[in-house]
């Protein structure tokens, strides 16, 4: 049952027609904001307070609020898309929620209920209906769930106040160049997350600390950067904001193990399930580096791929490092990588029978 009903107290919309239409067209990732998000509040008194639909924009912060100095932050991302029939659905959320009570309790803020949580994708989605895209060119609506410490409070302490916010953006691919191959940077020198620390938590600090290692992948002119492990930097953590995937020539599907520095994407999870309904050996284990660039020197991975909920699933072509550099396969889009990511915006999109029952 859901305790918080998120209430509007207006319906006059931010952005005209036009100029709706104008982003529909061309959304690109991230850049534009719908009419309207939503708001709750967890108050000093250990409970979540108001909670509301109100016009999208800038709010007020005090200076001294606990998450512009210790980070004290963390949320999620899926989408709403939008069928042939015109109904809206999202994918897996309730999985989005539980994540997020995870990331909560690993930043020491409060739980949101799954049910809220829910309850503020369906009243946001609601209010800006108008804004989902139609099915054509794989476009939907991005959905962010935020949460952040808003105790005016400078002593290191978990804040008594919290701020729930969900807001929305129309979406296309997640990479400037579409579902082109990409080029990955392994960095030798930094790590995304470490043993005890927050690699498996959805907050901001993970993503903060993966920026200069992808500002350098950019100079080596790749798209994206992997990590390895912290301690021995031999094991295939993640890149900056999605897991990691490689096919074999024998018929499995590898992807590194939850050892605790990992994300457990909801993509990630679906694509393993995939896989194995098409007769594919799902494997989660530690992926050693070495041995995973002379398996593709030597032809036996043939395809490899990023994933997350941004990037759906974005074909890897060639892997760089100080040490050399790998091409997978021909470096193109590896066919059962595409035909994945066709079954997986199949369901998502309403042209494959949702038989896992994934879609709310
Ligand atoms: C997502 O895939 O939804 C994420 O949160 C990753 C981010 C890089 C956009």
């Amino acid at each position: 049952m859901s305790a918080l009903t998120f209430t509007s107290t207006t319906t006059t919309r931010r952005v005209g027609d036009d100029e709706r239409a104008r982003i529909l067209a061309a959304p690109g990732f991230g850049r534009h904001f719908t009419d309207f998000m939503a708001r709750a509040r967890w108050t000093a008194e250990g409970s979540w307070g108001e909670a509301e639909i109100l016009p999208y924009g800038p709010f007020e912060i005090s200076p001294a609020s606990a998450v512009l100095h210790y980070g004290q932050e963390i949320f999620e991302g899926l989408k709403a898309f939008r069928h042939a029939d015109g109904s809206i659905w999202t994918f897996r959320p309730e999985r989005n929620a539980e994540r997020f009570q995870h990331s909560a309790d690993r930043l020491a803020l409060p739980h949101l209920p799954v049910e809220d949580f829910v309850a503020s994708l369906r009243a946001l989605v609601a209010a800006d209906e108008p804004w989902v895209p139609q099915p054509e060119g794989e476009t939907s609506l991005y959905l962010r769930p935020f949460m952040f410490a808003n105790e005016e409070f400078l002593g290191v302490n978990s804040s008594a106040i919290a701020d729930y916010y969900l807001i929305a953006s129309p979406a296309g691919a997640y990479f400037p160049r579409g579902v082109q191959p990409l080029v990955v940077w392994v960095t030798d020198e930094y790590a995304r997350a470490g043993a005890g620390g927050t690699g498996d938590a959805k907050c901001g600090g993970n993503y903060a600390s993966s920026l200069l290692a992808k500002k350098q992948a950019a100079a080596q002119g790749a798209d994206e950067v992997m990590f390895l492990d912290s301690e021995s930097h031999t094991f295939v953590d993640e890149l900056s904001g999605m897991n990691v995937f490689a096919i074999t020539k024998d018929g499995r599907i590898l992807t590194p193990s939850l050892t605790g520095s990992i994300l457990e994407g909801v993509t990630r999870n679906s694509i393993l399930r995939l896989a194995e309904d098409r007769g594919l050996e799902p494997v989660e284990q530690r992926l050693d580096f070495a041995e995973l660039t002379s398996q593709i020197a030597a032809g036996e991975i043939t395809e490899m791929f990023a994933a997350g909920t941004a990037a759906v699933i974005t074909p890897i072509g060639e892997l760089r490092a100080h040490g050399g550099s790998w091409t997978v396969a021909d470096g193109g889009s590896g066919e059962t990588t595409l035909s994945l990511r066709e079954e997986l915006t199949g369901i998502q999109y309403g042209r494959v029978p949702d038989r896992h029952g994934w879609l709310t």
